[in-house]
């Protein structure tokens, strides 16, 4: 992963869907800059984070929304 790189993009990168809808459909980035909130995830253990707004760092602890 370069430095820099976004949590939204590693989690595509990944393959991990940032959450689930409640009509159980994998959700990721879409605008990727703070606007649409489809890229909410749980981050430190604080759900509806935007993830294209944090850079990843070490210790950062990302979860898919449920
Ligand atoms: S991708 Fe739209 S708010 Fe994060």
């Amino acid at each position: 992963m370069v430095a820099g790189t976004v949590v939204s993009a590693a989690m595509l990168q990944a393959g991990e869907p940032c959450r689930i809808s409640v009509s159980g459909e994998p959700r990721t980035a879409m605008c990727g800059m703070g606007i649409c909130f489809e890229c909410r995830a749980v981050v430190n253990g604080v759900a509806h984070r935007r993830t294209c707004q944090f850079v990843c760092a070490d210790g950062l602890r990302v979860e898919t929304m449920r």
